[in-house]
């Protein structure tokens, strides 16, 4: 199994060009099932969960055309970087979502919606639980139910089925949900009459997903507040949307920045989808300007403790508390990390401490006391974002970090090690570690 070796403490210097949101692409590529003619996404990123979507949605029926990288630019969109992909389901082969594909990736629940509002028919295996929580999908179903689809829980599997069309609901979430809000946009989409979406989860990705059904032909109101309103229409057709940028990809690479002290610019990102980040970015004496579609981070020694609390969007993304960890073990002054959305989102701490980071956890909350120097360690990730962060403090730390399970950032992260050795960072892909 490959390994990341790091050679930390070099601060980084350069430019990071930011893909396309991994959380936005996949239910976008759900969404190509809900009509038979040509979706084209275009500002894909190349990420091994985009590749397990596209198997799995090969395998209900949808055609999937890609260009190389950079081909994106041909279309002369402003931004576009990464590969332009054609998904086109005239017909839907397959209602089975199979437990081997949902188990190893959960946003494969993601095409029920689709499947249930095109076709009347969909069977995905329930997913399991997760390194980060149990994860149910329980406000999914309800979702569905409220939209007129029967629902059967047999061996594993959610059977959903609807005898004609889903019809329109006034659907009250207890909690934020965002997968929930984007399986329930694309049924609702199909349905006949108004579904009305309270407590919709108001993510960036949301907005994305909301934007590409309405190119499709949908007509969805309200778009980045807390209440969505679909007017279901009965066919939708096709369209070419891009993909946003990733938030949490440039997150992770401003904390790369800080954390090495270095300064980074940040290339074809925006400022807006990640401010609750930059905030507290700048109240650790971070240093962020804003350049055209260009973020630079800079930081020099000298930061400060500052405590942060994971929230729905547009609160700090609980994506990023694993790399905000990561720093404030390097600031001067203690900070209170608290996780609100995942019930085991601190898988990560046991492995910071082998870097000498000091972390104290209490129930949800995490005591950092800021050190000095971290040194580097061999290390295991559970999942992708407490991988990444693994990595962060690595380049900080001094000596070599061996970082192990490294298919967790494939997931996730493009080109990691290319695009951080581009700025001076010593890291390399290791085999058999
Ligand atoms: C999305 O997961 C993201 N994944 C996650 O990113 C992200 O951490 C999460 O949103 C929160 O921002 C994708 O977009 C593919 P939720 P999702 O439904 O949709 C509970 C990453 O690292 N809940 O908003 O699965 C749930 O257990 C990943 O890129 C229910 O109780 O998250 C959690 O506590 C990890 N019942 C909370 O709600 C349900 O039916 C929020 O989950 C659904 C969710």
């Amino acid at each position: 199994m490959d390994a990341i070796r790091i050679q930390g403490g070099v601060p980084l210097n350069g430019t990071i060009v930011i893909g396309g949101a991994k959380n936005a692409a996949l239910p976008l590529m759900a969404a190509a099932m809900l009509t038979d003619e040509p979706l084209t996404l275009t500002n894909m990123p190349e990420l091994a969960d985009i590749a397990t979507m596209g198997n799995l949605l090969r395998q209900l029926g949808v055609r999937i055309d890609q260009s190389a990288l950079g081909a994106g630019d041909a279309s002369g969109e402003a931004g576009a970087t990464g590969r332009t992909m054609t998904l086109r389901t005239e017909k839907i082969a397959s209602i089975t979502a199979p437990y081997d594909l949902v188990r190893r990736m959960r946003a494969s629940v993601l095409v029920l919606g689709p499947l249930v509002a095109r076709h009347g028919e969909a069977k995905v295996s329930l997913p399991g639980g997760c390194a980060i929580g149990t994860r149910p999908v329980d406000l999914h179903l309800k979702a569905l139910e409220a939209l007129g689809a029967k629902i059967e829980l047999k061996q594993g599997y959610v059977h959903a089925t609807v005898a004609k069309r889903l019809k329109g609901a006034q659907i009250i979430f207890p909690k934020v949900t965002v997968g929930g809000t984007e399986n329930t946009l694309m049924a609702a989409s199909l349905a006949e009459g108004e579904t009305i979406i309270e407590n919709a989860a108001r993510e960036p990705e949301i907005g994305n997903l909301a934007d590409c059904l309405n190119a499709m032909g949908a007509n969805i109101t309200g778009i980045g507040s807390g209440t969505l309103r679909v007017k279901g229409v009965e066919r939708l057709h096709g369209a070419r949307v891009p993909v946003i940028p990733d938030r949490i990809e440039t997150g992770t690479y401003a904390v790369a920045a800080a954390i090495t002290r270095g300064s980074l610019t940040l290339k074809g990102t925006r400022y807006d989808l990640l401010k609750s980040v930059f905030d507290s970015m700048a109240s650790a004496g971070v240093e962020i300007t804003q350049q055209g579609d260009s973020i630079i981070v800079a930081a020099k020694n000298g930061l400060r403790g500052v405590d942060m609390m994971t929230e729905p969007y547009p609160g700090f993304p609980t994506d990023m508390q694993a790399q905000w960890m990561a720093l404030m073990a390097t600031a001067d002054g203690a900070s209170m990390i608290t996780e609100t959305i995942f019930e085991n989102r601190f898988m990560h701490v046991p492995e910071l401490t082998r870097f000498g980071a000091d972390v104290n956890v209490h129930g949800a909350s995490a005591i950092v006391r800021g050190t000095a120097k971290l040194s580097g360690a061999p290390v295991m990730a559970t999942d992708l974002r407490a991988s990444v962060s693994l990595v962060l403090a690595g380049l900080a730390a001094s000596g070599e970090t061996l970082v192990n399970r490294v298919y967790h950032l494939d997931r996730g992260y493009e080109r990691l090690e290319q695009k951080l050795q581009a700025c001076g960072a010593r890291i390399e892909r290791v085999g058999g570690g």
